[in-house]
């Protein structure tokens, strides 16, 4: 049975393009004989469905969680992109907008078991740990910004959250680590650390082999970036604001996938509940896609990326 790839798409921000990119680099995956899942994380307000020519899914995570079915492959239900299927979030079930991490472990463990090539996760908005401990979970992630300076914001916290929450997990039980952890969550604290490398270095002196599993973990993560909405040449600018932030206060590289123009018929293809780039995508935007997805791919390898 084959490993699948697995890449989460988020960025804090609602609205910035994560389901669109999902749902359209998935498509382009598919066009290139690659099989694909799709997952929507959205545990609160799951739409993933709608770009995928899905009205009403017939199931969805809460099936699984509330043992209706057995096994998440129970709950798969085939997509408008052909070679795909797609596992369905909850729309407005409340009860599943705050489940205990061991039900998002439940779920997270079973995604890594699930036969395909790629695993695509769409998260939800926000950077509370519904939605970063799917992105922790995986060591692919990619981080969406939408151009704008507010975005920055939103995509750094989701980035330090998810950071934290990953390596929290690594250590169940350590309330000792995770009061460190927590200092760096808030650095204006007297005691708190301001960057990685200085809550690492701190760590190393007190706790050296809980520092290197951190550091491997940390070294084991491929974070990507997307710009969307491009309308300005100078926008490009916002994302190299960004790596250089998260260079400086996270130690995280980033690698740059591509860009996205801002094209009104984006929509027009959500409206039609189809990928832009199966349904008569203009040239400039289906270059951009393209891109992004080639570069993806050679990025992520083909390899196992199951942690
Ligand atoms: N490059 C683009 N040009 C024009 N419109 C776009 C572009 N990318 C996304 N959109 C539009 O922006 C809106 C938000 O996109 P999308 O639903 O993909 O964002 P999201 O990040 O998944 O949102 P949410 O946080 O609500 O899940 C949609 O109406 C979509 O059609
Ligand atoms: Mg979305």
């Amino acid at each position: 049975m084959r490993k699948p790839v697995i890449i989460s798409f988020g960025g804090g921000k609602g609205g910035v393009g994560k389901s669109t990119m999902t749902s359209n680099i998935g498509a382009l995956l598919a066009q290139n004989k690659h099989s694909i899942g799709f997952i929507d994380a959205d545990l609160g307000g799951a739409n993933l469905h709608l770009c995928l020519g899905v009205k009403r899914p017939r199931y969805n995570l809460q099936d699984y969680l509330s043992g209706r079915v057995n096994n998440l492959s129970d709950i798969i239900e085939k997509t408008i992109v052909e070679n795909s299927w797609l596992i369905s979030g909850a729309s407005d079930i409340l009860e599943l907008a705050n489940p205990y991490f061991s039900q998002k472990q439940k779920i997270i463990n079973n995604i890594k078991k699930l036969d395909v090539d790629y695993i695509l996760v769409d998260l939800g908005a926000g950077s509370s740990s519904n939605v970063t401990d799917f992105f922790a979970a995986f060591s692919n992630g990619v981080i969406i910004l939408d151009g704008l300076p507010t975005s920055i914001e939103n995509a750094y916290g989701f980035l330090k959250n998810g950071i934290i929450r990953g390596i929290t997990r690594l250590f169940p039980g350590r309330k000792d680590l995770k009061s460190h952890f927590q200092k760096f969550s808030d650095p204006h604290k007297e005691d708190g650390f301001a960057t990685v490398t200085e809550m690492l270095g701190f760590l190393n002196h007190h706790y050296p082999e809980e520092t290197h599993t951190i550091r491997e973990w940390l070294r084991n993560r491929k974070t990507f970036l997307i710009l969307n909405m491009v309308k300005y040449k100078e926008d490009i600018s916002v994302a190299k604001k960004f790596t250089a932030i998260v260079k400086k206060y996270l130690n995280v590289n980033l690698q740059f996938l591509g860009y996205l123009i801002n094209e009104p018929e984006v929509r027009r293809s959500m409206r039609e509940m189809k990928p832009l780039v199966i349904s008569n995508p203009p040239k400039k935007a289906l270059e951009c896609f393209i891109a992004i997805t080639e570069n993806l791919k050679t990025l992520t390898n083909g390899q196992s990326n199951v942690l």
